[in-house]
């Protein structure tokens, strides 16, 4: 079944006139109040997430019409090619097979997926137990990933959020910005002799961390550092341009695997090193099951599906621009970031698969601070600023610490904030009202472990994998990345020579002031 566009079905007026007949009247007070079941029907387990999609504004009516636009739109059948390895990334001639990643090896693919598959489990199995050698290795005691993006982004936020899973002994630093500032301050910390540097870069040409990659060698051979071969290892699908740098150490990955969507592949390794192999497969395996929930279950109970009708519907019908997120557990910290990327940098597009222009809105701004942080500082906009902005609570029942009283507090403030968005405040005199109405999800976990963390990774995978499927555009490429990259080598000699010649009035007067003083 080929793809249809979301606006060429019919499905799409429907929900429009669904929209202005009673979408934008829609009350959350009011259908709670008419449904003693809607927080059952409208929330949903899935492998170690649970849900609940109740205090959004959608009705029955609203999700059997967005059931329906995925079915026009050919959804599951887009879903099918991806896991079947079908070159959806057509605008880059590559399959997207992050979740043959995720695979075990009790399931080994078959047909045209055997030889990657194989491939994959290979490669796997090496970069896990260089991870256990390295483990064991206590002269290692700072571990330095240099890469940016999908090569920086997901093991950060990653390492960070199983902090309660890492072995002590091992210090983790990620430099990604080629701003020295940030090499510098993390290099003046280490010694040479018990340094690891990770240079991961899927293609290993990246401006930023081949400057970085250089930097830290060079740091390396002037403190006195010998033996660059055990002290650097690449992560990289370029494993020819890592051997060049001198890297000995590879491990490898495939075009097939998006930099946003790599975590699960060898650059996932500072993960491994944080939380072993053992972990390392449970963070996979939590991802596989959720995998399979997308692969399997009904549209209508399915949770990736159901999230990413609901991004459609308020970003194309109520025409919201930005969601935020609010991990409710300080270890999700770079969640955002992460999810920033994933989101935007797949769905920021603005032509479809043919490369015509979209007359309707697509990614939007995702942002987000941990709770209750965020509360002290821009909940005031989201509960009575004029924009409506969709909130995403994450809450973690059980506490990795034992200090009394805190979890509590945490949890209920999350709770509360959830319900004073939907119940609002009326009466209480001018600046004191709240309208209320604001509509969330809220996530729970029983755990914050590998397997839950890769189960809600995956889950955003897919639900981003569902909207722009209905948008009729490529999540798997990134052309929007590309003028900037190529404009910054054109000015950076300029910086140096004060050449202007060619530039517009701005840029130039812009680079006259940044030039170095002699
Ligand atoms: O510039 C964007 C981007 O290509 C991202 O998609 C990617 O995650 C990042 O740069 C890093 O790329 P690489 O891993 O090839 O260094």
């Amino acid at each position: 079944m080929t793809r249809v566009r979301c606006d060429q079905t019919k499905a799409w007026g429907a929900l429009q006139a669904h929209y202005d007949e009673a979408g934008r009247r829609f009350t959350l007070r009011e259908a709670f109040a008419a449904d003693p079941k809607r927080f059952e029907a409208l929330s949903q387990s899935a492998p170690f997430v649970f849900a609940d999609l109740s205090k959004n504004l959608v009705d029955a009516r609203t999700e059997a019409l967005l059931l329906a636009l995925a079915r026009e739109c050919g959804l599951e059948a887009h879903r099918d090619a991806m896991f079947e390895g079908r070159h959806i990334n057509a605008t880059e001639d590559r399959a997207v097979l992050h979740t043959l990643l995720r695979r075990p090896a009790s399931e080994p693919a078959t047909g045209a997926l055997a030889s990657p598959f194989g491939d994959v489990q290979s490669t796997l199995a090496a970069m896990l137990a260089y991870a256990e050698e390295i483990r064991a290795d206590h002269t290692i005691t700072d571990v330095v990933n240099i890469g940016i993006g999908g090569s920086d982004l997901g093991p950060q936020m990653a390492v960070l959020a199983l902090e309660q899973f890492a072995a002590p002994g091992k210090r983790f630093h990620f430099v990604s910005n080629v701003d020295g500032h940030e090499l510098a301050g993390i290099l003046r910390g280490l010694a040479p002799e018990h340094t690891l540097f990770l240079i991961a870069s899927k293609t290993f040409t990246t401006a930023e961390t081949m400057t970085n990659a250089q930097s830290a060698r060079r740091w390396f051979e002037q403190s006195g550092g010998v033996d660059v071969a055990r002290h650097f290892a690449a992560l990289t699908t370029n494993v020819e341009a890592a051997r060049a740098f001198g890297i000995e150490t590879t491990f490898g990955f495939w075009d097939w695997v998006g930099g946003r969507y790599s975590l699960w592949s060898a650059i996932g390794l500072p993960i491994a090193l944080a939380i072993g192999a053992e972990g390392f497969r449970g963070l996979l395996a939590g991802a596989h099951a959720m995998d399979e929930h997308f692969r399997t279950a009904p549209l209508a109970q399915n949770l990736p599906v159901r999230l990413g009708l609901l991004d459609v519907w308020y970003r194309n019908f109520h025409r919201f621009t930005s969601r935020s997120i609010a991990p409710y557990h300080s270890a999700l910290k770079r969640l955002p970031a992460y999810l920033q990327q994933l989101e935007m940098e797949s769905n920021g597009k603005r032509v479809d698969m043919a490369g015509a222009p979209l007359a309707f809105g697509t990614s939007p701004v995702l942002w987000g601070e941990p709770g209750t942080n965020g509360q002290h500082a821009y909940f005031q906009m989201l509960h009575q600023g004029t924009d409506v902005t969709p909130l995403e609570f994450i809450a973690v029942r059980d506490a990795a610490h034992d200090l009394p009283g805190h979890h509590a507090k945490l949890l209920a403030n999350a709770l509360a904030q959830a319900q004073a968005l939907m119940v609002g405040q009326a009466d209480a005199g001018g600046h004191k009202d709240f309208p209320g109405n604001r509509p969330s999800t809220f996530f729970v976990f029983e755990q914050l472990t590998p397997e839950s963390l890769g189960a809600f990774l995956a889950l955003y995978e897919h639900r981003v994998f569902t909207s722009g499927a209905l948008w009729g555009i490529n999540s798997f490429d990134q052309w929007g990345v590309e003028l900037g990259k190529v404009l910054a080598r054109d000015i950076e000699p300029r910086l140096a020579s004060g050449d202007v010649a060619g530039l517009d009035a701005s840029t130039a007067g812009l680079l006259a002031r940044l030039r170095p003083r002699a």
